[in-house]
């Protein structure tokens, strides 16, 4: 594992590649070792394809937009999905055009095999939020999340989390940082969350590898991201001593990797969800 840190981005200002198979997609975040990567594919109205070939990655997706079926079943919006490496899944037909979300794991992830890895298909609207479980530390964000998927062996949860409007202490508060010993993903899907690196709209992405101090973060109107915790099933947090004043109206300053292209750290005023 070696994915570099990056936080954050909007994928707005990522540009499509076109594929030879007449999708587009825009790669946010990989890893230079293996084909392990997080992308945006948009596949065109029309668009066919078989099941995934025994020897590409598991792969893990979130419809962002449109409707696609997948191994019979249609996925529309906010349809997640995971299809493990050799099973044989992932043949997809779209009539309209559909976006999704991919997290794609390495080719031979031991723990993304058939056999070893579930297959999941969850229609995420139709399950429930559990409020019952937030560190109180994060109780001004009111959060509230659904578990899409726990990996074999503690290889990681992927999540919806949302939080409530007006989740911002009274001003002058100071909270505390915060660190994980596992990997950090997340792509907002709707509102926004202050960050001491900006403000990250709809369509922000980061990945943030173990080890690394982030937030504090509170939101004015509240949020839906999608996580992941790569390398951990449950989240485990140690809170810095230090506390901090609130993120609230921080310029845009973003830690990107070597060789970023510079128009990914445009300031996004977010209109559009990638
Ligand atoms: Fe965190």
């Amino acid at each position: 594992m070696a994915r570099p840190h990056i936080e954050f981005v909007h994928a707005q200002c990522v540009d499509w590649n076109l594929r030879a198979d007449g999708a587009q997609e825009k790669v946010l975040n990989a890893d230079p070792l293996t084909d392990e990567a997080t992308l945006i594919v948009r596949y065109p109205a029309g668009y066919s394809a078989p099941a995934n070939t025994a020897d590409s990655g598991a792969e893990e997706f979130f419809v962002l937009d449109g409707a696609i079926d997948i191994d019979g079943e249609e996925r529309r919006a906010h349809a997640y999905g995971f299809l493990p490496q050799a099973s044989g899944l992932g043949r997809r037909h779209t009539a309209q055009g559909a976006v999704l979300l991919v997290f794609r794991h390495a080719a031979g992830d031991p723990n993304a095999m058939a056999g070893m890895a579930e297959a999941v298909a969850v229609d995420t609207p139709q399950i429930p939020w559990d409020v019952s479980t937030y560190d109180p530390k994060l109780i001004h964000l009111r959060l509230a999340r659904k578990v899409l998927r726990l990996g074999p062996n503690d290889s990681g949860r992927t999540f919806l989390l949302t939080g409530m409007a007006h989740g911002v202490p009274a001003e002058g508060t100071l909270l505390p940082a915060e660190m994980h010993d596992h990997a950090e993903e997340m792509f907002m899907l709707q509102g926004a969350m202050w960050a001491p690196e900006g403000r990250m709209g709809a369509g922000a992405y980061f990945y943030r590898p173990p080890g690394i101090l982030h937030g504090p973060h509170v939101s004015e109107y509240g949020f839906l991201q999608i996580m992941r915790s790569p390398g951990a099933n449950a989240i485990v947090t140690h809170w810095s001593d230090v506390h901090k004043a609130l993120p609230v109206g921080v310029p845009y300053c973003p830690v990107l990797p070597e060789g970023t292209p510079p128009e990914w750290a445009r300031n996004m005023p977010a209109e559009s969800n990638w």
